[in-house]
Formats: structure tokens, sequence, C-alpha cells
């Protein structure tokens, strides 16, 4: 056991105690940021004159030492430490002697680990955000690939209009651009520097917050030094937007495991991507898309409980807030594995164009068009809706599209159809004729992918 606080204790800590209470099995994971966080601290402490530049620059000097024989796995990181900021001030100490122990001065556990989560919070923000737009990426290349495939819209999972691959891939381009946007919000909101809010009150040397609020790419300091302990929002923000970053996952997941079955044969998912079965051998698996679809549960899983865990706590800082860690640590680790593993299923998933084309043939959706020709001619779109509902029947009946009835039928359920119809339904017609900007037709989306593309770039 190796605690920094054995000062006012006449008893040793019992070792269960000491287990459940310590973090360094998981908090080593900012090991780079409790460090950086030490050396700001420590210049600042010697531009304020609370430390000499002696002091600064055998400290600082050591604190790189000790970063560089960790990484290179010289210095094990090991649990007879509480936590993270002990491993590294005693290691300090055992370096320096009486310099070490000055480290601390003006600074608590509270405000600096504070400080560690949001600092390596910042930086995965933006490691999700980068793997978002390379997901981006690849969707855009699907899209311009594929403004003439025709397929099948649905809703209610049942063929409604005909769209195009591009125009349906250009929905989820939408969500997760929507996800950047709030990846983005939450960084300039979490963007304040915590140190020296001290265990809650602030302290009593003249510490430059502003400064070591610049030397850490900060806005600028915290404006509440007992909020600044205790504030968890950036994370319940961030694993908010996790949360919705999965939920889009998961729904383009299950479009996919659909689209890959035996029934649909949309698309193929590449060997690569795809398991078999142990007894079955003509089985191949969507198992990647299943498992992302699968472990949306456990992002939600985090943010419900940091939510939890944080209501009701009084001000300022409680332990309650370590259970911040291991759970964020997990739904980033798991988001960022999902949103790479899915670009990988999704760039080398090949798309079935021709099942596609006839699955839109083969299930009605031109209906609204012919309803609308018979409005163009003059029918109320009541009365046109019940002619089309007839000609369906009819179809169903015959089993047969309604591209393939003669005039002749046609005009025995409505005489208004003249030869013209056949164009009007032709899925090609159906999809061209919608123009309006956000709609299928290849002009709209040509527009639209143009407005993506630059989206793109100034969002690099
Ligand atoms: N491991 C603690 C945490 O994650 C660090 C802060 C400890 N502060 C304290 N007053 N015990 O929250």
């Amino acid at each position: 056991m190796a605690q920094l606080w054995g000062g006012r204790f006449t008893k040793e800590t019992d070792q269960l105690v000491y287990n459940f209470n310590a973090s360094i099995s998981f908090d080593q994971k900012f090991y780079k940021e409790d460090i950086e966080g030490s050396i700001a601290h420590v210049t600042m402490l010697a531009k304020q004159g609370i430390l000499t530049e002696q002091e600064r620059d055998e400290i600082v000097g050591c604190l790189r030492e000790i970063r560089q024989e960790v990484e290179e796995g010289k210095l094990e990181i090991s649990d007879k430490y509480e936590d993270i900021h002990s491993f590294v001030e005693a290691n300090l100490i055992d370096r320096l002697g009486d310099t070490g122990k000055k480290l601390h001065t003006g600074r608590s556990r509270n405000d600096q680990v504070a400080l560690d989560m949001r600092l390596y919070t910042r930086g995965e923000v933006l490691a999700v955000d980068e793997l978002l737009k390379t997901l981006l990426t690849h969707l855009l290349t699907i899209m311009k690939e594929n403004t003439d495939t025709y397929m099948p819209g649905f809703t209610h999972l049942q063929k409604a209009q005909p769209v195009t691959l591009a125009h349906h891939v250009g929905a989820y381009f939408e969500m997760f651009k929507r996800d950047r946007s709030r990846l983005k919000d939450i960084y300039r909101r979490m963007n304040y520097c915590p140190l020296g809010a001290g265990a809650l009150a602030g302290t009593t040397y003249p510490l430059d917050r502003d400064y070591t609020a610049e030397l850490l790419g900060f806005e600028g300091p915290t404006l509440n030094s007992m909020d600044s302990v205790s504030d968890r929002d950036y994370l319940i923000e961030f694993l908010s937007a996790l949360s919705t970053i999965m939920m889009h996952l998961s729904r383009f997941c299950e479009e996919i495991i659909i689209w890959n079955s035996n029934e649909y044969r949309f698309v193929e998912i590449d060997d690569a991507y795809s398991t078999g079965s142990s007894i079955m051998p003509q089985k191949k698996n969507p198992d990647i898309a299943e498992l992302v679809r699968g472990k949306t549960g456990r992002v939600y899983g985090a943010l419900m409980s940091l939510l939890t865990t944080m209501k009701g706590i009084p001000l300022a800082y409680n332990k309650d807030m370590q259970e911040d860690k291991e759970l964020s640590f997990d739904a980033i680790d798991t988001v960022k594995g999902c949103v790479a593993l899915f670009i990988g299923m999704v760039s080398t998933m090949k798309f079935r164009r021709d099942v596609m084309e006839a699955s839109a043939k083969n299930g009605f959706t031109n209906a609204t068009d012919a309803a609308d020709y018979l409005v163009n001619h003059g029918v109320p779109f009541r009365d046109a809706h019940g002619i089309v509902g007839r000609l369906v029947l009819y179809c169903i009946d015959k089993n047969i599209a309604l591209d393939d009835m003669s005039l002749e039928e046609f005009k025995a359920i409505s005489p208004v159809f003249e030869e013209d119809i056949y164009d009007v339904i032709s899925l090609k017609t159906c999809v061209e004729k919608r123009i309006t900007i956000g709609a299928p037709g290849q002009e709209a989306m040509k527009t639209v992918i143009e407005l993506e593309e630059r989206y793109l770039k100034e969002n690099a």
C-alpha cells in the first residue's frame, strides 16, 4: 500500500478497503495526461515565484523521464500505488527527494483528476470525430457511385416508393454529420481548465490559472472552484453523443443484416468481415454487424450509469465520482472499435444493383406515381388512390407488376389511362421526377453530393 495521506491515521488501512478504494487499475490509462498537467502546473508555479526555476527544471525533467520510462516499458505502473497521481508523485519523490515533494503545492487530487479526465476526454472527442470523418468519406464514395442504383425505399419495412442507394446511404451521412457537430459542441463547452480549483475552494497561493489553462490548450480557466472539481457534465454529454452514434450504427447494421439475408441479397458482406458456423457449413454470418448492434447496449448503459451516479451528489467532490472512469473508458473504446470495424465492413461490402432494382420493380413502389398520373389528368386524389388500389389488387391476383398490365387492362379499371402511363410509372421516371432538394432524383442528389463534399473539406 502506498498512499499520499497517512499523517493523521494511527492504523493501517484494511486491505479490502484499500483495494475497494484504489483506482490505479484503471486511471493509469491517463498517465500521460497526469504528467502533462503536472508539467503545466509546475511551470506556472515557477512563473509565479512559488517554485524556483531550478526546482521547475528538475521536476519537469524528471516527469518527462518517468513518462518515457513508462512508455518504453521500463517503469511498470504497479498496483501498490493507490492511483496514478500517487504513482507519479511517489516516483518523483524517490528520484528528487525534497524537490519532488513540492510538486503538489497549490493542488489537490480533486482538481488534478478533474483535469486529467478532461484532458483525456478532450483527446478522445477528437479521435471519435476523426473516425466519423473517415466513415463519412467512405459513405460519400458509395453515394457518388450509386446515384442511379434503384432500390425500394421502405416504411414499416414494407416497400413504399423507389429511391436510390445513394439516397439511402445519404440519410446515414446526415446522421453521422450531426454526430460530428454534437462532438464539436461538447468540445467547445468542455474546453475550460479546472486546475487551480484545489480541493474545492481554490488555494491561497497566487496561482495564475489563465496561464495554466493556456499552457494546456484550454480556452480559459473554469469560473467556480466547487463546480470545477465536481462537474462531470461533459462526460454525460459525451456518453450521450456516443450513444447516439451507436444508435445510428445499430440502425445501419440492422439494415445491412436484413440486406445480407438470403431473402434480400441486396448486399454481400465481404468474407473478411463475415464468420462461419461450427456446424452448418453453408453459413456466412454477419457477426460484425450484429456485434456493433449489440454493443449499443453497453454504451447506453454507461450513460445511464453515470447519470445515476451523479444524481443527488452534494457539492463538491465526492468519491462517487471515481465511478466515471471505467464506464467512460469502456464506452469510448467500444465506440471507436465499432466505427473502425463498421468502416471496414461497409467499404468492402458488395451492393447488388440488379437485385435491388428488381426488388424495387416488384413491390408496387410506383403506385403513388400511378395515382399522381390520374390526378394530373383531373381525377381527385382520393378517387385516384382508390383506382390504383384496385389496380394493385388486380395485379396481386394475377401475380404481375403494374408495368406488366396491358393498356386495355388499365382502361378497364379507369379510362383515363393512356399509353404514356408506362413511362410515368417506370422506375427511372419515378425516381428522376423527384428533383427537389433532399429527394432521390439524380439532379437533386448531385447537388447534395457537392454540398456534402464541401462540408467534408470545411470540416476536415
Ligand atoms: N481516484 C480519484 C477519482 O478518480 C481521484 C481523486 C481523489 N480525491 C480524493 N479526495 N479522494 O476521483
